[in-house]
């Protein structure tokens, strides 16, 4: 069993926060990935820059000068901050990138444009096997590398998301994705407590649930029908939210919802 931990830009950037949440999924004892986002703050040092960050269907196209930025703060400055957090909680970890080994290969979204974003065309997960073997907690910054050998940038929800289906074709696999909500909020703004797959793409199309959460949850359909065994949303306050996510008292759990499934609390 593997967990894969999603932690979004906003409470990633929280260090106090990413030393509790570190210390915790350490003391569960089962082995763990920590993958980060961090979009607002390319955003902001690319605007610092005169370098204007340009989205498609909310996606970011990343210009090549603006791949430069994503790789200087995901790789560089979110990512090392997130290591030293752990070297604080005494939790031995390793940062990495998706360009280590191939660990993330990407495809291109928009070649016509010159994007450097790229959808995970495939996966090596011997970087994390490596790490794991040796007991050490593999923190991901999600640049890659593109089919042309050069940079990329994979959005952090669908690196967790493929990053998990490759782990479940060899293992059990739970997914968290640790954003700045306590899970998906309902038009009254209240925790949905479990989403079935089937009722996704109707909550994006009423609008309850819009931008970065329904990119979220079409990651976790995605995995959920790729079979990922445990997938749930919400976020992080003090120690044992993780413990509560996983076991379903927190948070916005998605699962199959075939006729014989049923969502948890
Ligand atoms: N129904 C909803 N429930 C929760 N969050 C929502 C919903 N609809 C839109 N959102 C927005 O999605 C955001 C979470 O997505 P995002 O900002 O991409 O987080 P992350 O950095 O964790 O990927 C929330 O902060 C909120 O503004
Ligand atoms: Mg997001």
């Amino acid at each position: 069993m593997i967990q894969i931990i999603k932690t979004g830009g906003t409470v990633a950037g929280d260090v106090k926060l990413m030393e509790l949440l570190i210390r915790e999924i350490a003391d569960s004892g089962v082995p763990a990935v920590l993958v980060h986002g961090g979009g607002k703050a390319v955003t902001e040092i690319s605007r610092r820059l005169g370098i204007t960050s340009v989205f498609r269907e909310g996606v970011r196209l990343t210009a090549p000068e603006e791949m430069a930025v994503v790789d200087m703060v995901l790789a560089g400055l979110t990512n090392t901050e997130l290591v030293r957090a752990a070297y604080r909680a005494g939790v031995p970890a390793v940062g990495l990138t998706g360009a280590d080994s191939g660990l993330f290969t990407g495809a291109l979204m928009f070649p016509g444009e010159g994007g450097r974003t790229a959808r995970v065309s495939s996966i090596n997960l011997a970087p994390i096997a490596a790490l794991h073997a040796r007991g050490f907690l593999p923190i991901v910054a999600t640049v890659g590398v593109g089919e042309d050998g050069e940079a990329v940038n994979i959005n952090a929800d669908e690196a967790a998301q493929a990053l998990a289906q490759a782990v479940a074709r060899e293992q059990q696999v739970e997914l968290s994705f640790i954003a700045d909500t306590p899970g998906v909020l309902d038009d009254q703004g209240q925790v949905i407590g479990s989403i079935p797959v089937r009722e996704v793409e109707a909550l994006i199309r009423s609008g309850v649930v819009r931008d970065g959460m329904a990119a979220k949850i079409r990651s976790c359909a995605s995995a959920v029908t790729a079979g990922v065994g445990r997938i749930v949303i919400g976020t992080y306050r003090e120690t044992g939210d993780v413990g509560r996510l996983r076991e379903g008292t927190a948070g916005t759990v998605v699962f199959p919802g075939g006729d014989n499934d049923q969502g948890t609390h």
